[in-house]
């Protein structure tokens, strides 16, 4: 009986760890020091805010958590796994089977529709996916937009559609990057409200970057990250 018990191990690995993350750019022979020595952990089921100003490293730290950016030094852990430990392949299986990205300007194909754009990583994976990718469309309240091409949808349709997508391959944490920095303060406001109830709907995690602190105050959590290192 005892084997079928989770390990007390298992019990205390967290979801998401970085451990002593450096990450530094070389610029004609100048160093820009984008990560300067970042830890964290984040639970699953979290939804984690990352803010602070311009230039703080906000976006490299995202795409070191989200297996997009190699840091210098030190190492992330999704579920207990190295994500750079890992071959170049197995990394980009992980990144498309078990993560979901969603960015300022939505990155949406522009000769694709809607529900096209939503099925395009479940197709990268092999999968077959129409039906729930209408009904993420739907939980987005896009179900009348489904066969518009992206210049047919305002910029908040967009990135609802970009929201769904990012939930197509059922990943175990979304991450997103300035997700309504293009849309005016109302729609931001509801499409962050949208992204925070669909994944909640969904049992993901979530790290959003925002400049905005009166969306972060929605999450769970708040991280303020200040010239390259998360301050308390
Ligand atoms: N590809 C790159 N090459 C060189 N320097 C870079 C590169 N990407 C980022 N940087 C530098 O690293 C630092 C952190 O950049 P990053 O984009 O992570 O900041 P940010 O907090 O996301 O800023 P913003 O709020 O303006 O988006 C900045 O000084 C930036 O100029
Ligand atoms: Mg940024």
């Amino acid at each position: 009986m005892s084997a079928l018990l989770p390990s007390p191990a298992a019990a205390v690995i967290p979801f998401l760890r970085a451990q002593g993350v450096h990450r530094t750019y070389h610029v004609g022979g100048a160093a820009i020091e984008a990560l300067r020595g970042v830890d964290l952990t984040v639970q699953k089921g979290e939804r984690v805010f990352l803010c602070g100003p311009s230039g703080a490293g906000k976006t490299t730290l995202l795409y070191v958590l989200g297996g997009l950016e190699r840091p210098d030094a030190g190492s992330v852990f999704l579920e207990g796994d190295s994500i750079y430990g890992r071959s170049d392949a197995r990394q980009a299986t992980l990144r498309n089977a078990a993560i979901g990205y969603i960015f300022q300007n939505y990155l949406l194909l522009p000769e694709l529709t809607a529900l096209e754009n939503v099925c395009l990583p479940a197709m990268i994976g092999g999968h077959q996916s129409k039906a729930r990718a209408a009904e993420l469309l739907g939980k987005v309240g896009l179900s009348p937009r489904l066969h518009h091409l992206p210049a047919q949808l305002s910029g908040g349709e967009q990135q609802r559609v970009a929201i769904a997508r990012s939930l197509i391959n059922n990943p175990s944490v979304v991450f997103a990057d300035e997700p309504t920095g293009n849309l005016d303060s109302k729609t931001g406001t509801e499409v962050m409200n949208l992204l925070l109830s669909v994944v909640a709907d969904e049992g993901k995690t979530l790290m959003v970057v925002t400049h905005d602190t009166r969306l972060a105050g929605q999450g769970d959590r708040m991280l303020v990250l200040r010239d390259g290192m998360l301050v308390d």
